[in-house]
């Protein structure tokens, strides 16, 4: 139906119209030894679920709002590499299909003009000392007007037909993103994350400037070095201490 070129992403989809998340059925799925890139999508959620507990917004038939099982052989403290792969694979599929150039705020936010345009949102489901599954999910703002976003998100969030000013095809934004994400997910399992962290710098907004980043433990303002290679932000500060910022909220 969406005539997909992957081999692995996207073989097997689960549709539904409506549902809570989609994070809650993939997680479901994982345990049922679905194959690896199984997807699952809805065209609309009525519990969509954010980073650090916030709701996402995921009106009726305005956006793409799924969740891929992966099954990556890889170490725990790996696994935020793979938000950072998913952020850019949705930056360059944006580009594909709207020729509207993103950018990425670490860790997970895609922007295009400064406003939040789609949301990653990656969970581990762990065993004691390996993967178990990883549920990656997307949130795309596709087709809204200004005025389907909540007041409150209006000045913040935008949509890929905001932007583009003319409807955009969610079929083709899919499959975009899952041919993307593919090819990299392919990279990074063969080369490791080096390639992706580079094309991840070459995206991202805040690397080399000031930002502030709203931790659990408190501020810190500075500047934005880059990340690690576990995908740590580092931030130094004016004394020229080097922070590793693991979660927070970053203001530019
Ligand atoms: C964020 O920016 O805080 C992440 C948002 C992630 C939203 C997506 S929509 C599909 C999947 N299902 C959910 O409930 N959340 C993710």
């Amino acid at each position: 139906r969406l005539g997909l070129k992957t081999k692995m992403i996207g073989q097997r989809i689960h549709y539904q119209e409506s549902v809570d998340s989609t994070q809650k059925i993939a997680h479901r799925l994982g345990f049922e030894n679905v194959p690896e890139g199984t997807v699952v999508i809805a065209d609309e959620q009525t519990g969509g679920r954010g980073r650090l507990e916030r709701a996402w917004h995921s009106p009726k038939s305005t956006g793409v709002w799924m969740s891929i099982i992966l099954r990556p052989n890889i170490p725990i403290p790996k696994t935020p590499q793979l938000t950072l792969l998913a952020a850019v694979a949705v930056t360059q599929a944006i580009e594909d299909c709207t020729g509207l150039e993103a950018h990425i705020k670490w860790p997970n936010d895609i922007l295009l003009n400064g406003k939040k345009v789609t949301g990653i949102l990656t969970e581990l489901q762990a065993e004691p000392d390996r993967v178990h599954f990883v549920i990656m999910g997307i949130g795309m703002n596709v087709n809204q007007t200004k005025m389907d976003f909540p007041a409150e998100l209006q000045s913040i969030a935008t949509s890929l037909s905001i932007e583009k000013g003319s409807f955009v095809n969610r079929a083709e934004v899919i499959r975009a993103v899952f041919h993307r994400l593919e090819n990299l997910y392919q990279l990074y399992l063969e080369k490791g994350f080096l390639p992706i962290k580079l094309l991840w710098e070459s995206y991202a907004v805040s690397i080399g400037k000031v930002v502030t980043a709203r931790t659990f433990s408190g501020v810190i303002k500075g500047r934005a070095m880059g990340i690690t290679d576990d995908g740590v932000l580092k931030i130094e500060d004016e004394d020229g201490n080097v922070h590793d910022i693991y979660s927070a909220d970053i203001e530019i």
